[in-house]
């Protein structure tokens, strides 16, 4: 395999389980520099998971500034997720307690210095509600071109999971996302249309737990976890929404992806938080996102499992 050039990354989420493992999946997989990790209030209050971050990145030796994100959404008033993540945002097995500290700047700043600083365009990996992306592009539009693309996890073009019409990312946060979305910088959009597709099944987890290192002895607790909540509404398996906003960078090969211009619902009773899609060019606007709508489960998932088994081999 040729000793490609790893792409420059900021992680902004909201650990948060699926959070947490698509941190896993992008330290371990040798495709990324990771220069930041910066937190959203989202599944949890920006504290619990600023401190989970913090634990998450102890856990896999991801030693990068962490920085904490807005308290609240651009305009709205915060909604959390304890019904799925628990009351800490990432309950389940005990993690180590964090080895350092977040940075004393919030995400806003350290997202412009590290971003300022890179030689090359930085990629966002934006696997909460995108309240910090959106604040960084209004307070430094003059470092908007040295964004590569921002690969998030939100929205669903043909369905909602907290509304019917509305994804949870988008819904916390829906001035923030139209924000992005209308800001022209590119969007690899990880919507529900795949992320709910891309199940890790129980026979994953026995897989995973099978690996007996230190961080798939936790990653299978937190799909066990995950899946709690899925399988009593139904799912064969827990859904890794934001891996996918990570796998699609490393592996775009095993999803089916298609341009289109997708608008935010902002206001309204029925469908606020729901990410429009253009699906016949009927606005005149060139495509904004390019959108993931299929992925061979199986391929994702034994990816998933061998990148994993990195941790075992010599920690990244
Ligand atoms: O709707 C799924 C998204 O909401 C994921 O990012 C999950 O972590 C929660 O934040
Ligand atoms: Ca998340």
């Amino acid at each position: 395999m040729p000793n490609r050039k790893k792409i420059p990354i900021i992680l902004d989420g909201d650990p948060g389980h699926d959070d947490a493992i698509a941190w896993v999946l992008a330290h371990a997989s040798g495709r990324f520099h990771i220069l930041a990790v910066t937190t959203a209030a989202g599944n949890q209050t920006i504290e619990k998971t600023t401190y989970n971050a913090l634990r998450v990145c102890t856990l896999i030796g991801l030693h990068v500034p962490v920085a904490k994100g807005c308290r609240k959404p651009l305009l709205t008033e915060p909604m959390n997720a304890p019904s799925v993540h628990g009351e800490s945002g990432l309950d389940g097995p005990a993690l180590p307690e964090p080895a350092f500290d977040a940075q004393p700047e919030g995400a806003v700043e350290l997202m412009a210095r590290v971003i300022r600083n890179s030689e090359d365009k930085v990629t966002i990996v934006s696997t909460g509600p995108m309240t910090n992306t959106a604040a960084f592009l209004l307070a430094h539009p003059e470092l908007k071109d040295r964004i590569e693309r921002i690969s998030m996890m939100g929205g669903g073009l043909a369905l909602g999971n907290w509304t019917p019409a509305a994804e949870f990312n988008i819904l916390v946060d829906p001035d923030a996302a139209k924000i992005v979305f209308e800001s022209g910088v590119p969007i690899l959009m990880a919507g529900l249309d795949v992320t709910e597709k891309a199940l890790i099944l129980p026979e994953d987890f026995e897989r995973i737990r099978a690996q007996h290192n230190p961080v798939s002895d936790i990653v299978w607790q937190w799909l066990e976890f995950f899946y709690r909540f899925h399988r009593s509404i139904g799912y064969a398996g827990a859904p890794m929404h934001d891996p996918c906003a990570v796998m699609a960078l490393i592996h775009p090969e095993i999803f089916t992806i298609r341009d289109y211009y997708v608008q935010i619902e902002t206001c309204g009773d029925y469908c606020k938080g729901a990410t429009v899609p253009d699906w016949y060019g009927l606005s005149g606007h060139v495509p904004n996102a390019s959108c993931i709508l299929d992925v061979d489960r199986k391929a994702f998932a034994d990816l998933l499992v061998e990148t994993i088994a990195v941790y075992g081999e010599k920690m990244p």
